[in-house]
Protein backbone atom coordinates (compact mmCIF):
# COMPACT_ATOMS: atom_id res chain seq x y z
CA UNK A 1 0.00 0.00 0.00
CA UNK A 2 1.43 3.35 -1.19
CA UNK A 3 0.65 7.11 0.68
CA UNK A 4 -0.77 8.20 -2.41
CA UNK A 5 -2.62 5.04 -3.39
CA UNK A 6 -5.21 5.64 -5.97
CA UNK A 7 -4.69 9.69 -5.09
CA UNK A 8 -4.64 12.54 -7.98
CA UNK A 9 -1.64 14.50 -7.84
CA UNK A 10 -0.88 17.52 -9.68
CA UNK A 11 2.85 18.70 -9.90
CA UNK A 12 3.65 21.83 -11.98
CA UNK A 13 7.76 21.99 -12.59
CA UNK A 14 7.58 18.31 -13.07
CA UNK A 15 10.19 18.61 -16.08
CA UNK A 16 13.29 18.69 -14.01
CA UNK A 17 14.83 18.88 -10.60
CA UNK A 18 12.37 18.70 -7.57
CA UNK A 19 8.90 18.41 -9.14
CA UNK A 20 10.30 15.33 -11.80
CA UNK A 21 11.74 13.38 -8.79
CA UNK A 22 8.42 13.86 -6.38
CA UNK A 23 6.72 12.78 -9.23
CA UNK A 24 8.66 9.65 -9.27
CA UNK A 25 8.01 9.41 -5.68
CA UNK A 26 4.19 10.26 -5.77
CA UNK A 27 4.01 7.34 -8.47
CA UNK A 28 6.09 4.87 -5.90
CA UNK A 29 3.07 5.89 -3.78
CA UNK A 30 0.61 4.52 -5.66
CA UNK A 31 -0.43 8.05 -7.23
CA UNK A 32 -2.10 8.93 -10.60
CA UNK A 33 -0.10 12.32 -11.98
CA UNK A 34 -1.45 15.30 -13.65
CA UNK A 35 2.07 16.77 -15.48
CA UNK A 36 3.29 20.49 -16.20
CA UNK A 37 6.26 22.07 -17.41
CA UNK A 38 6.49 23.84 -20.38
CA UNK A 39 8.75 21.39 -21.98
CA UNK A 40 6.59 18.58 -22.78
CA UNK A 41 8.83 16.34 -24.59
CA UNK A 42 10.38 16.24 -21.17
CA UNK A 43 7.15 15.21 -19.52
CA UNK A 44 6.50 12.75 -22.20
CA UNK A 45 9.77 10.91 -21.18
CA UNK A 46 8.89 10.89 -17.51
CA UNK A 47 5.35 9.72 -17.95
CA UNK A 48 6.62 6.57 -19.84
CA UNK A 49 9.02 5.86 -17.58
CA UNK A 50 6.79 6.07 -14.49
CA UNK A 51 4.31 3.76 -16.51
CA UNK A 52 7.22 1.45 -17.48
CA UNK A 53 8.09 1.47 -13.21
CA UNK A 54 5.20 1.81 -11.61
CA UNK A 55 2.39 1.43 -13.58
CA UNK A 56 1.48 5.11 -12.99
CA UNK A 57 -1.43 6.44 -14.85
CA UNK A 58 0.16 10.10 -16.04
CA UNK A 59 -1.68 12.89 -17.77
CA UNK A 60 0.40 15.60 -19.21
CA UNK A 61 -0.63 18.77 -19.07
CA UNK A 62 1.75 21.25 -20.40
CA UNK A 63 1.44 24.85 -19.46
CA UNK A 64 3.26 27.84 -18.45
CA UNK A 65 2.70 29.10 -14.75
CA UNK A 66 2.89 32.93 -16.04
CA UNK A 67 -0.31 32.17 -18.23
CA UNK A 68 -3.29 32.38 -15.98
CA UNK A 69 -5.46 30.58 -18.69
CA UNK A 70 -2.71 27.75 -19.82
CA UNK A 71 -2.85 26.47 -15.98
CA UNK A 72 -6.64 26.61 -15.90
CA UNK A 73 -6.87 24.65 -18.81
CA UNK A 74 -3.56 22.14 -17.43
CA UNK A 75 -5.54 21.54 -14.30
CA UNK A 76 -8.82 21.41 -16.01
CA UNK A 77 -7.72 18.58 -18.50
CA UNK A 78 -6.15 16.19 -15.44
CA UNK A 79 -9.98 16.78 -13.53
CA UNK A 80 -11.20 15.43 -16.74
CA UNK A 81 -9.17 12.83 -17.21
CA UNK A 82 -8.99 11.38 -13.92
CA UNK A 83 -12.31 12.64 -12.28
CA UNK A 84 -10.75 14.24 -9.38
CA UNK A 85 -7.86 16.15 -7.65
CA UNK A 86 -6.07 15.56 -4.38
CA UNK A 87 -2.77 16.93 -4.17
CA UNK A 88 -1.85 20.63 -5.95
CA UNK A 89 2.45 21.04 -6.13
CA UNK A 90 3.54 24.59 -7.14
CA UNK A 91 6.98 23.82 -7.69
CA UNK A 92 7.44 25.11 -10.75
CA UNK A 93 10.33 27.94 -10.33
CA UNK A 94 13.91 29.63 -11.53
CA UNK A 95 16.11 32.10 -9.65
CA UNK A 96 17.29 35.68 -10.58
CA UNK A 97 20.70 36.54 -9.11
CA UNK A 98 22.32 40.08 -8.47
CA UNK A 99 22.55 42.91 -6.44
CA UNK A 100 19.85 44.81 -5.89
CA UNK A 101 21.36 48.00 -7.41
CA UNK A 102 21.84 46.03 -10.36
CA UNK A 103 18.97 43.80 -11.02
CA UNK A 104 16.46 45.73 -13.67
CA UNK A 105 13.16 46.07 -12.93
CA UNK A 106 12.09 42.95 -15.58
CA UNK A 107 14.42 40.94 -13.54
CA UNK A 108 12.06 41.35 -10.58
CA UNK A 109 9.00 41.06 -12.43
CA UNK A 110 10.54 38.06 -13.76
CA UNK A 111 11.37 36.53 -11.07
CA UNK A 112 7.99 37.16 -8.95
CA UNK A 113 5.69 36.14 -12.23
CA UNK A 114 7.11 33.02 -11.89
CA UNK A 115 8.05 31.68 -8.74
CA UNK A 116 4.59 33.77 -6.57
CA UNK A 117 2.05 34.94 -9.17
CA UNK A 118 2.57 31.19 -10.76
CA UNK A 119 2.56 29.88 -7.64
CA UNK A 120 -0.64 32.05 -6.59
CA UNK A 121 -2.33 30.70 -10.18
CA UNK A 122 -1.92 26.99 -9.48
CA UNK A 123 -3.49 27.36 -6.04
CA UNK A 124 -6.36 29.25 -7.41
CA UNK A 125 -7.36 26.83 -10.25
CA UNK A 126 -7.18 23.54 -7.64
CA UNK A 127 -8.84 24.50 -5.32
CA UNK A 128 -12.41 24.07 -6.11
CA UNK A 129 -11.32 20.43 -7.05
CA UNK A 130 -9.08 20.13 -3.48
CA UNK A 131 -12.12 21.35 -1.95
CA UNK A 132 -14.24 18.48 -3.15
CA UNK A 133 -11.54 15.73 -2.03
CA UNK A 134 -10.57 17.69 1.53
CA UNK A 135 -7.25 17.49 -0.52
CA UNK A 136 -3.43 19.11 0.03
CA UNK A 137 -1.79 22.14 -1.43
CA UNK A 138 1.87 22.03 -1.25
CA UNK A 139 4.21 24.89 -2.18
CA UNK A 140 7.92 24.84 -2.85
CA UNK A 141 9.30 27.78 -0.92
CA UNK A 142 13.50 27.77 0.16
CA UNK A 143 15.67 28.17 3.06
CA UNK A 144 15.75 32.07 1.21
CA UNK A 145 12.35 32.28 2.26
CA UNK A 146 14.10 32.04 5.62
CA UNK A 147 17.38 33.92 5.28
CA UNK A 148 18.34 36.60 2.52
CA UNK A 149 21.49 36.40 1.14
CA UNK A 150 23.71 39.02 -0.63
CA UNK A 151 23.17 38.65 -4.50
CA UNK A 152 19.49 36.98 -3.72
CA UNK A 153 17.33 39.55 -3.17
CA UNK A 154 14.87 38.93 -5.98
CA UNK A 155 15.00 35.12 -5.01
CA UNK A 156 14.64 35.24 -1.62
CA UNK A 157 11.77 38.04 -1.89
CA UNK A 158 10.03 35.85 -3.68
CA UNK A 159 10.33 32.92 -1.64
CA UNK A 160 9.58 35.22 1.59
CA UNK A 161 6.09 35.84 -0.17
CA UNK A 162 5.70 31.96 -0.83
CA UNK A 163 5.73 31.48 2.87
CA UNK A 164 3.64 34.31 3.45
CA UNK A 165 1.08 33.26 1.21
CA UNK A 166 1.37 29.22 2.31
CA UNK A 167 0.99 30.66 6.00
CA UNK A 168 -2.51 32.50 5.27
CA UNK A 169 -3.74 29.74 3.03
CA UNK A 170 -3.55 26.94 5.82
CA UNK A 171 -5.34 29.43 8.42
CA UNK A 172 -7.96 30.31 5.92
CA UNK A 173 -8.95 26.27 4.64
CA UNK A 174 -9.04 25.84 8.67
CA UNK A 175 -11.37 28.87 8.89
CA UNK A 176 -13.74 28.14 6.04
CA UNK A 177 -13.89 24.57 7.52
CA UNK A 178 -12.29 23.08 3.79
CA UNK A 179 -10.53 20.34 4.73
CA UNK A 180 -7.30 21.47 2.62
CA UNK A 181 -4.36 21.31 3.84
CA UNK A 182 -1.35 23.83 2.82
CA UNK A 183 2.20 22.29 3.33
CA UNK A 184 4.98 25.01 2.64
CA UNK A 185 8.41 23.35 1.86
CA UNK A 186 11.50 24.96 2.42
CA UNK A 187 14.95 23.25 0.93
CA UNK A 188 18.31 23.79 1.44
CA UNK A 189 20.63 23.04 -1.48
CA UNK A 190 19.55 20.21 -3.57
CA UNK A 191 21.26 19.04 -6.90
CA UNK A 192 19.07 20.09 -9.87
CA UNK A 193 18.71 21.81 -13.00
CA UNK A 194 18.24 25.25 -11.45
CA UNK A 195 22.03 26.51 -12.30
CA UNK A 196 21.12 26.23 -16.02
CA UNK A 197 18.37 29.17 -16.25
CA UNK A 198 19.91 32.99 -16.60
CA UNK A 199 18.36 36.34 -15.38
CA UNK A 200 15.95 35.94 -17.92
CA UNK A 201 14.76 32.68 -17.90
CA UNK A 202 17.05 31.71 -20.76
CA UNK A 203 18.26 27.72 -20.46
CA UNK A 204 22.50 27.20 -20.75
CA UNK A 205 22.13 23.36 -20.79
CA UNK A 206 26.21 22.97 -20.57
CA UNK A 207 26.65 24.90 -17.87
CA UNK A 208 28.50 22.99 -14.87
CA UNK A 209 29.26 24.17 -11.38
CA UNK A 210 31.31 22.76 -8.60
CA UNK A 211 29.86 19.68 -6.64
CA UNK A 212 28.20 20.46 -3.30
CA UNK A 213 29.03 18.78 -0.36
CA UNK A 214 26.17 20.53 1.34
CA UNK A 215 23.74 19.60 -1.54
CA UNK A 216 21.18 16.54 -1.13
CA UNK A 217 20.64 14.30 -4.44
CA UNK A 218 16.76 15.50 -5.64
CA UNK A 219 15.84 12.06 -5.30
CA UNK A 220 16.40 12.40 -1.40
CA UNK A 221 14.74 15.26 -1.07
CA UNK A 222 11.63 14.29 -3.03
CA UNK A 223 11.37 11.40 -0.71
CA UNK A 224 10.98 13.77 2.39
CA UNK A 225 8.83 16.31 0.81
CA UNK A 226 5.77 13.70 -0.23
CA UNK A 227 6.21 12.45 3.15
CA UNK A 228 5.33 16.12 4.68
CA UNK A 229 2.82 16.88 1.91
CA UNK A 230 1.18 13.20 3.06
CA UNK A 231 1.63 14.28 6.81
CA UNK A 232 -0.30 17.50 6.17
CA UNK A 233 2.90 19.61 7.98
CA UNK A 234 1.99 23.30 7.58
CA UNK A 235 5.70 23.86 6.93
CA UNK A 236 8.57 21.71 6.23
CA UNK A 237 12.44 23.03 6.07
CA UNK A 238 14.97 20.16 5.24
CA UNK A 239 18.81 19.28 4.61
CA UNK A 240 20.55 19.66 7.79
CA UNK A 241 22.35 22.76 6.82
CA UNK A 242 18.74 24.39 5.42
CA UNK A 243 17.63 23.68 9.13
CA UNK A 244 20.70 25.30 10.35
CA UNK A 245 20.67 28.67 8.20
CA UNK A 246 16.57 28.86 8.50
CA UNK A 247 17.17 28.89 12.71
CA UNK A 248 19.38 32.02 12.25
CA UNK A 249 17.52 33.82 10.21
CA UNK A 250 14.77 33.54 12.72
CA UNK A 251 16.56 33.98 15.91
CA UNK A 252 20.00 35.49 15.00
CA UNK A 253 19.25 37.78 12.38
CA UNK A 254 21.89 39.84 13.80
CA UNK A 255 24.30 37.64 13.29
CA UNK A 256 23.06 36.32 10.25
CA UNK A 257 23.11 39.81 8.84
CA UNK A 258 26.89 40.30 10.34
CA UNK A 259 28.56 36.81 9.05
CA UNK A 260 26.84 37.42 5.88
CA UNK A 261 27.76 40.87 5.38
CA UNK A 262 31.43 40.45 5.90
CA UNK A 263 32.37 39.83 2.49
CA UNK A 264 31.69 43.19 1.16
CA UNK A 265 28.97 44.49 -0.63
CA UNK A 266 30.85 45.90 -3.80
CA UNK A 267 33.78 43.71 -4.86
CA UNK A 268 34.37 40.00 -4.49
CA UNK A 269 32.44 37.79 -2.84
CA UNK A 270 35.19 35.20 -2.52
CA UNK A 271 35.66 35.23 1.15
CA UNK A 272 32.16 35.06 2.20
CA UNK A 273 31.67 33.27 -0.63
CA UNK A 274 33.68 30.35 0.35
CA UNK A 275 31.91 29.84 3.63
CA UNK A 276 28.44 30.29 1.98
CA UNK A 277 27.86 29.85 -1.81
CA UNK A 278 27.67 25.85 -2.48
CA UNK A 279 28.02 25.60 -6.04
CA UNK A 280 29.18 28.66 -7.84
CA UNK A 281 28.48 28.02 -11.61
CA UNK A 282 31.97 26.65 -14.05
CA UNK A 283 30.17 28.17 -17.48
CA UNK A 284 32.03 30.82 -19.44
CA UNK A 285 29.40 32.81 -19.53
CA UNK A 286 29.00 34.50 -15.63
CA UNK A 287 31.42 37.02 -14.31
CA UNK A 288 31.30 36.28 -10.79
CA UNK A 289 28.27 33.92 -10.42
CA UNK A 290 26.21 34.66 -7.48
CA UNK A 291 26.87 34.61 -3.95
CA UNK A 292 24.15 32.22 -2.57
CA UNK A 293 23.57 31.53 1.19
CA UNK A 294 25.07 28.11 2.40
CA UNK A 295 21.50 26.77 2.56
CA UNK A 296 20.22 27.57 -0.41
CA UNK A 297 20.63 27.74 -4.25
CA UNK A 298 19.96 29.89 -7.05
CA UNK A 299 22.69 29.21 -9.39
CA UNK A 300 21.37 31.23 -12.34
CA UNK A 301 23.66 32.54 -14.55
CA UNK A 302 25.15 35.30 -12.35
CA UNK A 303 24.64 38.08 -15.18
CA UNK A 304 24.31 40.35 -12.74
CA UNK A 305 27.52 40.29 -10.18
N1 LIG B 1 17.43 23.17 -6.11
C1 LIG B 1 17.45 23.76 -4.94
O1 LIG B 1 18.47 23.74 -4.24
C2 LIG B 1 16.24 24.49 -4.43
C3 LIG B 1 16.26 24.97 -3.12
C4 LIG B 1 15.14 25.62 -2.62
C5 LIG B 1 14.04 25.79 -3.40
N2 LIG B 1 14.03 25.34 -4.69
C6 LIG B 1 12.82 25.54 -5.48
O2 LIG B 1 12.39 24.31 -5.99
C7 LIG B 1 11.59 24.53 -7.15
C8 LIG B 1 12.07 23.61 -8.25
O3 LIG B 1 13.38 24.01 -8.63
P1 LIG B 1 14.52 22.98 -9.07
O4 LIG B 1 15.67 23.25 -8.20
O5 LIG B 1 13.97 21.63 -9.18
O6 LIG B 1 14.90 23.58 -10.49
P2 LIG B 1 14.90 22.95 -11.98
O7 LIG B 1 15.59 21.65 -11.97
O8 LIG B 1 15.41 24.02 -12.86
O9 LIG B 1 13.36 22.70 -12.28
C9 LIG B 1 12.48 23.80 -12.41
C10 LIG B 1 11.18 23.35 -13.00
O10 LIG B 1 10.30 24.48 -13.10
C11 LIG B 1 9.78 24.52 -14.43
N3 LIG B 1 9.47 25.90 -14.79
C12 LIG B 1 10.28 26.98 -14.73
N4 LIG B 1 9.65 28.07 -15.17
C13 LIG B 1 8.40 27.67 -15.51
C14 LIG B 1 7.26 28.33 -16.04
N5 LIG B 1 7.28 29.65 -16.32
N6 LIG B 1 6.14 27.63 -16.26
C15 LIG B 1 6.11 26.29 -16.00
N7 LIG B 1 7.15 25.61 -15.50
C16 LIG B 1 8.28 26.29 -15.27
C17 LIG B 1 10.85 23.89 -15.31
O11 LIG B 1 10.28 23.30 -16.48
P3 LIG B 1 10.27 23.89 -17.96
O12 LIG B 1 11.55 24.62 -18.17
O13 LIG B 1 10.12 22.66 -18.82
O14 LIG B 1 9.06 24.77 -18.01
C18 LIG B 1 11.35 22.79 -14.40
O15 LIG B 1 10.51 21.65 -14.52
C19 LIG B 1 11.72 26.01 -7.47
O16 LIG B 1 10.58 26.69 -6.98
C20 LIG B 1 12.95 26.42 -6.70
O17 LIG B 1 12.96 27.79 -6.39
C21 LIG B 1 15.11 24.69 -5.22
Amino acid sequence: MGRFDGKVVWITGASAGLGREMAREFARQGAKLILSARRKERLEELATELKETFDAECHLSPCDVTDEAQVEAAVAAGVERFGQLDVAVANAGFGVAGRIERLEIADWRRQLDVNVIGAVATVRSALPELKKTRGRVALVASVAGHLASPRTGAYSASKYAVRAIGQVLSMEMAMAGTGVSCTTLCPGYVETEIHQIDNRGVRHEGRSKRPNKLAWQADKAARVMVRAIHARKREYVFTAHGVVGAWFGRHLPGLAYFAQSRGGGGGSASSSRAATSPAPATSSTPVDPPATSPIDTPQPAGDNP
